[in-house]
């Protein structure tokens, strides 16, 4: 009986706790006075689709370091896990919240489209990174060009090849707009040189921008061809998991396949180029510091470009010291 008295009254202190902590938020957002100040900033809520990937790692950390310049703003982070479900609830809490601006990198296209259409009838501009979403019910869309990638992607291929040999394709996931982007830039930018006794794609699979799941196909790949000359990976991570599996395999095909991937951060894509993993990657920028210079713009009651896309550059052994080179679009 004196136990179940203890837990009652521990439970009331914490249903207390939790009221004063919410009351605190809510004087916080209640602040007298104008808005994007020290005392009073704009707050701003990122919601991120996953964690587990560097890229994603990196953007919300160009995030944090582009809002840390100003004192005006203040950015709340959340991390889906990679689950549309807890990314659409999770947006549905910052417009409970009434943050001022959205900032989101969706998992995927069609289910975050409604949670963003939501926040605008709420008010609340959303800058949308990288997968976009479906419609134009946005402020402004900020992405790298995909398609412009995968060009880059197919005439590369087209050249270290010579117009013929065996292509293995990994791709992101394409219910993702850079996913589906990335593979029909590659197949222009293959254009008259794909096709039997030419350059042929032998495999292609959705491996939803995961090493893991890369490694897991690779494998089975491996046991089904002899012949394997290129592996594109529409990420980093993915094209270095190919690699991992051509390793694990024990017949030094990992030396004779050329790997190549898409997002050149300094400690992974170009990383692996100068170690000879990957024979090339192919820059994609995290927008993070973009995001940030548009979010001020927008709260600032600026005009901002619906749409901005980021150009792209090339790292391979022979231009890592350099810092790669830029591909004209
Ligand atoms: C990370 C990532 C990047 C890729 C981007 C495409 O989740 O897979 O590696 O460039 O997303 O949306």
């Amino acid at each position: 009986m004196i136990r179940l008295r203890k837990l009652v009254e521990a439970g009331a202190w914490l249903m207390l706790a939790v009221m004063v902590i919410s009351a605190m938020g809510c004087s916080r957002r209640e602040k007298e006075g104008p808005k994007g100040t020290e005392d009073n900033p704009w707050i701003i809520g990122m919601s991120q689709c996953n964690l587990n990937e560097p890229w994603r790692k990196q953007m919300n950390k160009d995030i944090v370091d582009a809002a840390a310049k100003h004192d005006d703003i203040e950015v709340l982070f959340k991390d889906a896990q990679n689950d549309v479900a807890v990314q659409q609830n999770q947006v549905r809490e910052f417009i409970s919240q009434k943050v001022d601006l959205l900032i989101i990198s969706p998992k995927e296209s069609k289910p975050l489209t409604a949670p963003v259409a939501e926040a605008m009838d709420a008010g609340i501009p959303v800058i949308v990174l990288d997968r976009a979403i479906e419609g134009d019910k946005y402020t402004s869309f900020i992405g790298g060009d995909n398609l412009l990638l995968g060009r880059a992607v197919g005439q590369y291929v087209a050249k270290i090849l010579g117009g013929k040999g065996k292509v293995v394709e990994l791709k992101g996931l394409m219910t993702s707009e850079p996913g589906v982007d990335r593979r029909q830039g590659f197949l222009d930018g293959l254009g008259e040189t794909l096709g039997p006794g030419k350059i042929e794609i032998i495999y292609s699979s959705d491996c939803q921008w995961l090493e893991g799941k890369a490694v897991d196909d690779m494998q089975s790949v491996l046991a089904r061809f002899d012949q394997i000359d290129v592996v594109y990976g529409h990420n980093d991570p993915m094209a270095h998991g190919a690699w991992v599996a051509s390793r694990a395999e024990g017949k030094g095909r990992e030396e004779t396949i050329k790997f190549i991937g898409i997002d050149s951060l300094p400690h992974e894509g170009v990383q692996y180029v100068r170690q000879g993993i990957l024979d090339a990657t192919f820059y994609y920028p995290t927008l993070g510091p973009e995001a940030i210079e548009t979010a001020l713009k927008i709260l600032g009651g600026q005009e901002v470009p619906k749409k901005t896309s980021l150009g792209t550059k090339v790292f391979t052994k022979d231009n890592v010291d350099q810092g790669g080179e830029v591909i004209e679009p």
